[in-house]
């Protein structure tokens, strides 16, 4: 069981607003950007109309990165962390998006609602994942999908390195700085395949999911996972 899953939520729950204003700093740049484009191309390749939530959508630039591929798609996020939410929203001024506070253990949203569900770098942080997972197969509609993102613990650190040097050379000090802090951090407190496959298993998606290692902004260190509701 990784470190954070006890207390990973919480302190978002908690996290003040230059917290947020922090934490959008040190991602706003351009491999992060690259980084949500290249999520968002992989989103709206699958949706071109209808309802997207972002779960632990942070300051929103997910969204605003799918908006500026396909605008005609319904913006949906959820986050558990006010001031996050507080940033998202001066981030995606002037675009139609339902932004919305909330765990994802428990949501108001109604039963087979989305036609697509995506989150980011969120799920190893939440206390009961497969009740967040749960919820999210409730408000799916039927045969439609989502698809996380997340860190893999056992990615090969030493082959990084380069890449991730090369990322760092166009980011800004603060980025410079606390950037590698932020993905050791990220990755140690991740799950590996067989944890993620395992809380799974425990969900209605067991039936039907895939786990693949992909490299995203030229950094082979994530899972895509994508769940179907069959
Ligand atoms: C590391 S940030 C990632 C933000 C954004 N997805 C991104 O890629 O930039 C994790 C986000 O998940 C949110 N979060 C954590 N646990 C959550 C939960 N149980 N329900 C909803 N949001 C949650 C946090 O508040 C935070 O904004």
């Amino acid at each position: 069981m990784n470190k954070w899953t006890s207390k990973g939520e919480s302190i978002f729950f908690r996290l003040p607003r230059i917290g947020a204003v922090l934490y959008d700093k040190l991602m706003h740049n351009s491999p992060m950007q690259l980084y949500y484009k290249e999520i968002a191309e992989d989103l709206t390749s699958r949706l071109s109309a209808g309802r997207l939530l972002d779960v632990g959508t942070g300051p929103g630039r997910l969204l605003q990165a799918i908006h500026g591929l396909n605008p005609a798609i319904e913006l949906y996020g959820l986050d558990i962390s006010a001031a996050m939410l507080k940033q998202a929203r001066k981030n995606l001024y002037g675009i139609a998006v339902n932004l919305r506070q909330g765990n994802i253990r428990h949501t108001d949203f109604p039963n087979d609602y989305f036609d697509l569900v995506a989150c980011t770098g969120s799920l190893y942080l939440w206390e009961r994942p497969e009740e967040g997972l749960q919820e999210i197969y409730r408000i799916l509609k039927s045969g439609q999908s989502a698809i996380l993102f997340e860190c893999d613990r056992e990615s090969d650190r030493q082959a990084l390195q380069i890449p991730l040097r090369e990322n760092l050379r166009q980011v800004n000090m603060l980025s410079k700085i606390f950037g590698p802090l932020a993905i050791k951090q990220a990755l140690d407190a991740a799950y590996s395949r067989k944890e993620i496959s395992e809380i799974i298993q425990r969900t209605s998606f067991a039936p039907h999911f895939s786990v693949a290692e992909v490299t995203i902004s030229g950094l082979p260190m994530w899972f895509r996972i994508e769940l179907l509701k069959g």
